[in-house]
């Protein structure tokens, strides 16, 4: 759906609700969306990607200050190569065609996640894109790739007993702060509101450390179905709920 002005969604929110700075999304149900009409994965995966264009810009528009996509974990690679290689296809067709476009949105893409682990051709569209939309003041875009938070926490924990070793770390020193500081996500605003799609409840190794006060949004929607509206909801419905971090 279209046409729906950031006004609209303040509208729709109310005096009462605020924007979250971070958003977060599991993209799930690309697969669910093909096989209903009766197409391939890819099919899905193809929708997805538009998906990806079209919830960016609503985003952008909204005023959100980051939002954070999954679009490969950790474990995705237990998939068949042939959804592999076509997930790692698609990314790079991806990346070749909106980089410019982003840039001309004032959108600053990043990412997360071990990309060592990723083609190197994939690497190097990724930081070029990063590098050339780094001086971008609107939407942080942060593409989650080869993502697992349990191997982003073991990353940082390894930084941490790196540091102890050389001299530059007290055990004692070690806090919430000093584990935060070295998370792929160090320099992005806290995660307000994370949404997976599909009607699957659970976190799949995504943002578990972030997530410890996030609202948590789990919609039957199907990823290539999720739009415009859906976010505006989705934010509508973040700004009914009474956050309170443990206290009263
Ligand atoms: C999410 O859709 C996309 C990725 C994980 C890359 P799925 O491919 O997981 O779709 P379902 O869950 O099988 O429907
Ligand atoms: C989570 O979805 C990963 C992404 C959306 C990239 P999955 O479809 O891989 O998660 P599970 O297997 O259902 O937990
Ligand atoms: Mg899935």
């Amino acid at each position: 759906m279209k046409g729906l002005s950031a006004s609209a969604v303040s509208d729709a929110v109310g005096a009462a609700g605020s924007v979250p700075r971070h958003i977060a999304i599991i993209m799930d149900g690309n697969g669910r969306w093909a096989k209903r009409r009766f197409l391939p994965r890819i099919a899905g995966h193809k929708a997805g990607a538009e998906a990806v264009r079209t919830v960016v810009r609503a985003a952008r528009d909204f005023g959100v200050q980051a939002l954070t996509l999954y679009a490969f974990s950790s474990e995705n690679w237990r998939r068949s190569n042939e959804e592999v290689s076509d997930l790692m296809g698609l990314l790079r067709l991806y990346l070749r065609r909106e980089i410019r476009e982003l840039n001309s949105e004032n959108v600053r893409l990043r990412t997360i996640g071990d990309l060592s682990g990723l083609g190197k051709d994939l690497v190097a569209l990724a930081r070029e894109g990063v590098e050339a939309t780094k001086n971008n003041t609107g939407l942080n875009f942060v593409l989650a790739l080869n993502y697992g938070s349990q191997d982003e926490i073991v990353r940082a924990m390894r930084d941490i007993a790196t540091d102890v070793r050389e001299g530059r770390l007290e055990p004692a020193d070690i806090d919430a702060a000093a584990i935060e500081a070295r998370l792929d996500t160090n320099d992005l605003p806290p995660l307000d509101l994370l949404i997976r799609t599909s009607g699957e409840r659970r976190l799949s190794n995504f943002l578990l450390w972030q997530a410890a006060y996030a609202e948590l949004l789990f919609v039957d929607t199907l990823w290539p179905d999720f739009d415009r509206k859906a976010l505006a909801d989705a934010i509508a419905n973040f700004g009914i709920r009474e956050r309170r971090f443990g206290g009263r």
